[in-house]
Order: C-alpha cells, then sequence, then structure tokens
C-alpha cells in the first residue's frame, strides 16, 4: 500500500464526523471514514467524533469497537454537538428525512444512506433542504456505494469515453437468498412503515444508481411486477441487525414486495431490465449489470468485485470476445492508493471511496454526487415502479 504523502507536521484542518446507526452500515462506515485518512491524501482528515443509537450499553459499545470519540443517545444531541461538521445517516429509511433535514438546518453537511427516503414527498424535501444549505456551503450526498468500487468506476469511464458508443441495452440484476426461509422474521425490511417498501427500495434502488450512472442517462419510464410471496412472519426478538434477526413467539404481516421485476426505457431509447429480490436462492449478494452498445459490451459482477469484462465490437470478429480485465492497476480509479496489481480490494473499500470522495467535495465545495437530488430522482423510479404495478404492469412514465 502506498502511503500517504503528507508534508511534515503540516496540519491538515479536520473534518469532525457524527454517525447515527451503529449496526451493518454503522460498521460498514466507520470503516470508511477510520481508514480513508490513512490510505489516501486527503485535504481534510476525517475525525470519528461522535456516534449515536438509542440503547445506551450497546451505542458505547460500538463506539469503542469502531473507534468513535464519544457516544450519544438522541440523534438531536448529536447534531447540535459544536465536534461534529458531518452527519452520516445510517438508520433505516424511516428516519433519514427527518435527521438530514435537522442535520443540513444545523450546518452541518450530510451523507445518507440509500433510498434518500421512504416516499417521493420525503425525498423532495430533503433535496430542497440540501439546495438551500448548498447555497450556505453545506452539502449532501446519498450512499450509492456501489459506483466507488474500482471497477464500476471503471465501466463509467468507459462508456463515457464512447468504447460502446450508441447504448442498446442495460440488463441488471440484484440477487439474495436471505428470506427463502419463511420463518425469518419480520424484521423492519419488512414493513412499509420503516423501509418504505421492499426488495425494491433496498436492492432495486442500487440497482436503478449504478444502471443509470453507467448509462450516463436516466430511465423515462418502466413497467412491473412486483410480488409478496410470504405474507406473515414471525416477529424479531431483541436487536437485529443488518440481515440477521431472532425469532420469538407471534407473527406480523409484511407490509413490502419480496421481488420486484420490471423494464424500463432510457432516454435515449435504450431498454432496460432490472430484477430485485432476496428469494434467489444460493445467490448471496448477485449485483449483476451488463450494458450493450453499438460498438461493444461490459459486465460486472459484485461477486466477483475486481473483474470487469469487456467486448470490443470493432475487433475482428475471428479474435474478438470478451475479455476479463483484472481491476487491480494503479491506473484504475482509486487504485494508486492501494496495494500491488493483482492483490484485490473488497465490498468494504466502497465505503473508503465513499468517504474519499466526500472529503474532497467538502474540501473544495463541490456539489458531490450522488446528490440529494439524485436520491430524488431515484425515489421516483421506485414510486413509477409501485405505480406500473398496482396497475398491472402498464408503461409508468418516471415523473420530473
Ligand atoms: N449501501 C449499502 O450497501 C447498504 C447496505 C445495507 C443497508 N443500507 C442502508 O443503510 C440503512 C441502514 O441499514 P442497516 O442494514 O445498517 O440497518 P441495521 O438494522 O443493521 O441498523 C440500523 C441502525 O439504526 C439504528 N436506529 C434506528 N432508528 C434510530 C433512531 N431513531 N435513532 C438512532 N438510531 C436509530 C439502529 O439502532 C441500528 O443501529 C438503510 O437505509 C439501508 O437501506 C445500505
Amino acid at each position: 500500500m502506498a502511503q500517504p504523502q503528507q508534508s511534515e507536521g503540516a496540519e491538515k484542518p479536520p473534518l469532525r464526523v457524527g454517525m447515527v446507526g451503529y449496526a451493518f452500515m454503522g460498521a460498514a462506515h466507520s470503516q470508511g471514514w477510520r481508514t480513508v485518512g490513512r490510505v489516501f491524501d486527503l485535504p481534510r482528515q476525517p475525525v470519528l467524533s461522535a456516534i449515536c443509537g438509542r440503547d445506551p450499553a450497546a451505542v458505547r459499545a460500538a463506539a469503542e469497537r469502531h473507534g468513535w470519540a464519544a457516544a450519544e443517545t438522541d440523534w438531536r444531541a448529536l447534531i447540535a454537538r459544536d465536534d461534529v461538521d458531518l452527519v452520516d445517516i445510517c438508520t433505516p429509511g424511516d428516519s433519514h428525512a427527518e435527521i438530514a433535514v435537522a442535520a443540513l438546518a444545523a450546518g452541518k453537511h450530510v451523507l445518507c444512506e440509500k433510498p434518500l427516503a421512504n416516499t417521493v414527498e420525503e425525498a423532495a424535501v430533503m433535496a430542497q433542504a440540501a439546495e438551500e444549505a448548498y447555497g450556505r456551503g453545506k452539502l449532501a450526498m446519498v450512499g450509492f456505494n456501489y459506483r466507488r468500487l474500482p471497477a464500476t468506476a471503471l465501466a463509467r469511464n468507459m462508456v463515457a469515453e464512447g468504447r460502446l458508443g450508441k447504448l442498446r441495452h442495460v440488463r441488471v440484476t440484484y440477487l439474495q437468498d436471505w428470506l427463502g426461509d419463511p420463518e425469518f422474521p419480520l424484521t423492519w425490511r419488512l414493513r412499509k412503515e420503516h423501509a418504505g417498501s421492499g426488495s425494491l427500495g433496498d436492492l432495486g434502488a442500487h440497482i436503478i444508481d449504478l444502471a443509470q450512472y453507467l448509462a450516463g442517462e436516466r430511465l423515462a419510464g418502466v413497467s412491473a411486477l412486483t410480488e409478496t410471496f410470504v405474507r406473515e412472519r414471525p416477529l424479531p426478538v431483541g436487536a437485529t441487525s443488518g440481515l440477521s434477526a431472532v425469532t420469538s413467539a407471534g407473527t406480523g404481516q409484511v407490509t413490502v414486495d419480496d421481488a420486484a421485476l420490471f423494464t424500463g426505457r432510457f432516454t435515449s431509447g435504450a431498454l432496460a431490465s432490472f430484477e430485485a429480490t432476496r428469494y434467489a436462492t444460493g445467490r448471496k449478494n448477485a449485483l449483476r449489470i451488463e450494458l450493450n452498445g453499438e460498438r461493444g459490451s461490459l459486465a460486472f459482477d459484485l461477486e466477483r468485485l475486481n473483474e470487469l469484462s469487456y467486448h470490443d465490437g470493432t475487433e475482428p470478429a475471428a479474435h474478438a470476445g470478451f475479455r476479463r480485465i483484472l481491476v487491480t492497476e494503479p491506473d484504475h480509479p482509486y487504485l494508486d492508493a492501494w496495494w500491488p496489481p493483482g492483490h484485490g480490494l473488497g465490498y468494504e473499500h466502497s465505503f473508503v471511496h465513499q468517504a474519499r470522495d466526500l472529503v474532497h467535495a467538502v474540501a473544495e465545495g463541490r456539489r458531490p454526487e450522488p446528490s440529494f437530488t439524485d436520491g430524488l430522482q431515484i425515489q421516483r423510479v421506485l414510486a413509477a415502479v409501485e405505480e406500473s404495478a398496482e396497475k398491472n404492469s402498464v408503461y409508468t412514465p418516471i415523473a420530473v
């Protein structure tokens, strides 16, 4: 790993972070903030000031484990702290809007996990608050971390260079299987009031963002099917974290989709297909995307995240074919700071890169991507998918 070059004794201005939520994403983002300044040469040095959760003992343990200097049990107290410049929101979707809007009003920068909110209305309020805060020099970004992998960032560069030519198809799936067991408990991810939607908002939001980011254009409309396969599940007992929970007596209703399939049309006329499910038995975190253009194709699989497949359609057919690019060279995105070629990265590095990009944006006063306005547009796609599914898959334009 290359050492960050810092001039001897030079003090960088700190960027003091306060985080809300300490479970799955709390741990992943902590890793990002803890690591980023030790790997990349940053204009500001992230400081892990305080972490917030509702259980006093658990949040103190999380602070100790993940390297946070202080712990709070009320997010309002966290955003009121003088030693917090940036609030990182790692809670379920039902609290994103309230925390983000309050943090921006308190003069903090904000990083908010995806999907931006549970409804278009909430997302619109957040985007408006972010716009106003930008006028006061405060930035807001959504945590679509899969943009920050070297292979996806390289794919974006290759599309932007015109290597695919005019885009024809985008084919994308995000497949998991942790709901396959009907006895898996009714965690917040299965309740509309907490999660907004099911596989759609959880996994679909990621692939909508990645598809639009890689294509470099937006969806114009969608046609969708959704289904809830298991409508009643055991209630969870005690704290749940990420994709794990323990069952108690009693059951409750599942109020979100279990799977969402939809087709879409990009503004250029390119066609897209999407599949998001947590019932794809044997598939653990299979986010796969393929883009076909008139000059070539690109394909990426999150379960082989150091690789990008590329077919150059301009080569003579006799020896053309998909080639595997091992995305570990120092001139690949993000990799100048990491290990020698061939010594691959993993899932957690996307959060390090997310922190890196946000620190640069803050230091330069530059609007980060994806912005809350981008998050709002994705929320509109999610709403169009739900509307189409309710209306027997009728083609539904995305509101602008
Ligand atoms: N980018 C990704 O790859 C990715 C992966 C998983 C989850 N997510 C997103 O991250 C967010 C959190 O998901 P998760 O899997 O970490 O959930 P989780 O259940 O593991 O953790 C949620 C945390 O939020 C805390 N919390 C909930 N309400 C709170 C409140 N009012 N005040 C303070 N703390 C509160 C809980 O105590 C817990 O620490 C969701 O928006 C989810 O969609 C993103």
